[in-house]
């Protein structure tokens, strides 16, 4: 068996050594061209004029592109048309593109681009949730509202009732590996595109509409990103379309990678969202009615806030059966880059919120806060048939009680909470704080229809099998999981298996890799694809036998016929002799799915993926600054298909969420200018900011759902794990005073230092 083993991820020693070939790396033919943007200063106005002579007069400029020489689409939007590559009469944000230079160099195109000037007539921003609600300036007609039950008459004969609000600010994906595309000029009007994308299909699309060319005239390819996080779902089609028109233009190779600055600057980040609720509870902390409210900045254009804006919708229970609950969310269109996909997909937001509600539930009772977690959980066991969530999916498969047992135990929760009680009773400037959060998260894209994924599987005659499939790789191990799937069905070492790029002219009409179901997806479609080739070579090997097709085996590199054995490769090139075709396609599609997003009801979701974390933090009181000095965590990833990679997610994922929400901070000034955008400014965690204590562990358990060998979805879920960290100082800060400390996050020290003196009061 090749699935379930710990390997290594197929490319870390080509990643440690720096072998690992990116967009930037693949080596160009002379006479090659770079692009860069020449960006709005202004965050909103008419465009009057750009003056781009000292652009094209500076050394190595070879072209200036304008909307006005764009050959067809002006548009780079994947949904709603609405996002000009170029700006034409108006601009929205400080940092959209206005023109771009072709020169010979990276560092000539930048330069160049700075000396371009803008006319801009400016109209009034609008920066932030008031402005954007008074001007009714927003995404969709009105709000979208998921209700179940009656939640504000059941607020009104709640025994008790508290409301309250929460900032949560967006996060920069900080791939290490900016935002990259080369475009390749072929034959015949023909373009090869290699993009860092998530989405290839979504590239070739782009690009085909912005070139008037049919898809097929475009191929894109892509080996790996250096990360992608869900920034490289759709921010990546203005770098190809502009690499492709140059090309297009010039006939020579054409490649654009942002800078760090540009990236932050150009690109949209995570969505921040303020969350208003008031809650309906009783004394020992039963929920029975909840109207929560979201107000999510989606910047300037539509991109994908309106999937991420649902998601966050259904994510608002997190992991509780909440009888009266309504969610109302409004999509705010604000003069800022255009937020967009980050890991969690608004999940993350929406769970944060349900989290901060019953902290507060608790912390108004006097309550540990995991007392009241453990009342409102979703029914569990035989005896309590399956509750549904606020949009009407049966939670069937709700195993936290069970894990979040095992974690407590694990990591001796209770002692540890009363010795934090007894330290934070003697000691006045150093504080902790221990919190256990849940984590319960929707697996399956929302619109339906993107849960399909294909695959294209050749074994050759000498037995070596070249493995494709629609999937991208961006760290997240998704190619060696698939491989460990092809190499299972045919019962080969993993080394027998060929991991290639991801190609739309080998696998078409893709998804984008995302939502966490890319192991899911394509696991299925090359196992399906495996199983037509095997099929063929077993019927094949039985009809010389004059065997049953069933007695072959494919086992430890061998064809084991009741007759005789073969080595894999043997059985190959007899089945190639015999005239037997070796190559296979495979699709997949989710089963048992359906969802309105209009009404707000259905089964969006294939299974849930589960996890809980036990963080324990200090702080400085006299500072704010504070450090996670041990993380537990028990995470839910089904049977897994490499425990090494899945691990390496939920470490990684609890780092970056428990960074969303301790340090990373996005600042935009008055005129609307990101301040924070390089790591100068921007803190994103580094290796010494992992806890210090960090135990990671993964449930053993199948998948209930029929995935790919019983296995769960692990990209995105861990991330939300994070939460406990940003709970335990709420814990920390509680200790400082009588006040509930109302911490907002991200909880930096300022952040910190400030809710101390809420909780006390001053
Ligand atoms: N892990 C690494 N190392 N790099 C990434 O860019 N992206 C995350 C997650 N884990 C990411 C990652 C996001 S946002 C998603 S949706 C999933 O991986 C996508 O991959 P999967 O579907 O194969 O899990
Ligand atoms: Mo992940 S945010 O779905 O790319």
């Amino acid at each position: 068996m090749s699935v379930a083993k710990p390997l290594p991820h197929d490319a870390a020693r080509l990643h440690v050594t720096g072998q690992a070939r990116y967009v930037d790396d693949i080596p160009t033919a002379a006479g090659a061209l770079h692009l860069a943007f020449g960006c709005s200063k202004v965050a909103h106005g008419t465009l009057q004029s750009l003056d781009l002579a000292a652009v094209r007069a500076a050394p190595g400029v070879v072209d200036v592109l304008t909307a006005a020489d764009l050959p067809f689409a002006n548009d780079v939007s994947p949904s709603a048309h609405d996002e000009p590559l170029l700006a034409t009469d108006s601009v929205h944000y400080v940092g959209q593109p206005l023109f771009c230079v072709i020169a010979t160099s990276h560092l000539a195109a930048r330069r160049a681009a700075g000396l371009g000037t803008a006319k801009i007539e400016p109209l009034p921003p609008i920066f932030d949730v008031e402005t954007a609600l008074a001007q009714n300036s927003r995404f969709e007609d009105g709000p979208r509202i998921y209700e179940r039950g009656q939640a504000n008459t059941a607020l009104e004969t709640a025994p008790i009732r508290l409301s309250g609000q929460m900032e949560i600010g967006g996060q920069e994906h900080f791939y290490l590996e900016s935002q990259a595309a080369l475009a390749v000029p072929g034959e015949d009007g023909d373009v090869l595109v290699h993009s860092s994308t998530q989405h290839p299909t979504e590239i070739q699309h782009k690009v085909a509409e912005a070139l008037g060319v049919p898809m097929h005239a475009v191929r894109v390819e892509t080996r790996r990103m250096g990360g992608g996080f869900g920034g490289k779902e759709s921010q990546g089609n203005a770098l190809a379309v502009a690499c492709a028109i140059a090309a297009m233009r010039t006939g020579r190779p054409c490649k654009m990678r942002y800078d760090r600055d540009d990236d932050m600057v150009i690109t949209g980040k995570r969505h921040d969202f303020r969350i208003t609720y008031d809650v309906g509870f009783d004394a020992t902390g039963v929920i029975t009615a909840l109207d929560v409210r979201h107000d999510t900045r989606c910047g300037w254009a539509q991109d994908l806030s309106l999937p991420v804006a649902d998601r966050a919708m259904l994510h608002a229970d997190n992991a509780y059966f909440i009888p009266n609950m309504r969610v109302e969310s409004h999509r705010l269109k604000t003069n800022m880059q255009s937020a967009t996909a980050f890991r969690g997909f608004g999940g993350p937001q929406g769970m944060l919120g349900m989290e901060r509600i019953v902290d507060h539930v608790a912390g108004h009772l006097g309550l540990d806060p995991m007392a009241v977690r453990e009342r409102n959980f979703y029914a569990t066991g035989a005896a309590a048939p399956p509750q549904s969530t606020h949009y009407g999916q049966e939670v069937d498969d709700f195993i936290l009680p069970g894990l979040i047992a095992q974690l407590k135990d694990s990591a001796d929760y209770d002692a540890r909470r009363a010795q934090v009680d007894a330290w934070n009773a003697e000691h006045d400037v150093l504080k902790k704080g221990i919190a256990l959060t849940p984590v319960k998260f929707g697996i399956s894209f929302t619109l339906t229809h993107l849960n399909q994924a294909g695959a294209l599987v050749h074994v050759y005659q000498d037995g070596s099998i070249h493995l494709n499939h629609g999937g991208t790789e961006m760290g997240q191990g998704l190619f060696q999981k698939v491989a460990q799937v092809a190499a299972d069905r045919f019962g080969v070492p993993m080394a027998a298996v060929k991991i290639t790029a991801t190609d739309t002219a080998k696998v078409p009409n893709t998804s984008a890799t995302a939502a966490s179901s890319g192991s899911d997806l394509n696991g299925m479609a090359v196992r399906i694809a495996c199983d037509k080739i095997r099929n063929r070579m077993a019927a094949h090997l039985a009809e010389l036998h004059q065997c049953n097709v069933a007695q072959i085996r494919f086992e430890d590199g061998y064809v084991i016929t009741p007759a005789q054995s073969y080595t894999f490769a043997e059985a190959a090139n007899l089945t190639y002799v015999g005239r037997v075709g070796l190559s296979a396609t495979g699709f997949y599609k989710t089963p048992d799915i359906r969802w309105d997003r209009i009404k707000g009801e259905g089964r969006p979701f294939f299974y849930f993926a589960y996890g809980a974390a036990i963080s324990e933090v200090v702080i400085d009181t006299l500072t704010g600054e504070n450090r996670i000095l041990r993380t537990d965590i028990l995470h839910d990833a089904g049977a897994s298909l490499n425990p090494a990679l899945d691990k390496g997610q939920v470490e990684g994922g609890f780092v970056q969420g428990a960074g969303w929400l301790t340090m990373e901070e996005l600042v935009w000034d008055d005129a609307g200018r990101l301040r924070t955008h390089a790591p100068s400014t921007y803190k994103i965690p580094a290796a010494s900011d992992a806890p210090d204590i960090f135990n990671v562990a993964l449930w053993d358990g199948e998948n209930r759902a029929d995935t790919i060998y019983k296995s769960k979805a692990v990209g995105e879920p861990p991330f939300m794990l994070g939460m406990s960290a940003f709970f335990a100082l709420s814990h920390a800060v509680s200790a400082c005073g009588p006040d509930y400390p109302d911490l907002q996050a991200p909880a930096t020290p300022e952040e910190v230092l400030a809710s101390i003196a809420r909780a006390k009061g001053v």
